[in-house]
């Protein structure tokens, strides 16, 4: 089972699986996602915006609060740290600086 995530403005489209987050899935696919930390939740490049279906995102976890406090934005559901971000429906995001597979 996957769900659609769809990054703006790249117009890019993964299919997440529900045992992983945005950003492994995208790297899984291919996709560069801007990182530092490579995914364990402490750089926070990898943060987005979420535009549509926040209600198929999954909690905040306190590693990510922290994380979306540390960006000083608030913890609403809005900015979510991709690499912590599993979702359970679509879900569009903004997101720049996200590339498509070389092939393509
Ligand atoms: S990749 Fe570093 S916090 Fe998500």
């Amino acid at each position: 089972m996957t769900h659609r995530v769809a990054i703006r403005p790249s117009g890019a489209e993964l299919e997440v699986r529900g045992d992983e987050d945005v950003f492994t899935a995208a790297r899984r696919l291919g996709y560069r996602w801007p990182t530092v930390c490579g995914g364990k939740g402490t750089c926070r490049t990898c943060f987005v915006e979420v535009d549509e279906g926040a209600e198929n995102c999954s909690p905040v976890g306190p590693l990510e609060r922290e994380g979306i406090q540390a960006l000083r934005r608030p913890v609403d559901g809005r900015t979510r740290l991709a690499c912590q971000l599993r979702v359970a429906g679509p879900v569009t995001v903004t997101k720049r600086g996200v590339r498509r597979p070389v092939q393509e």
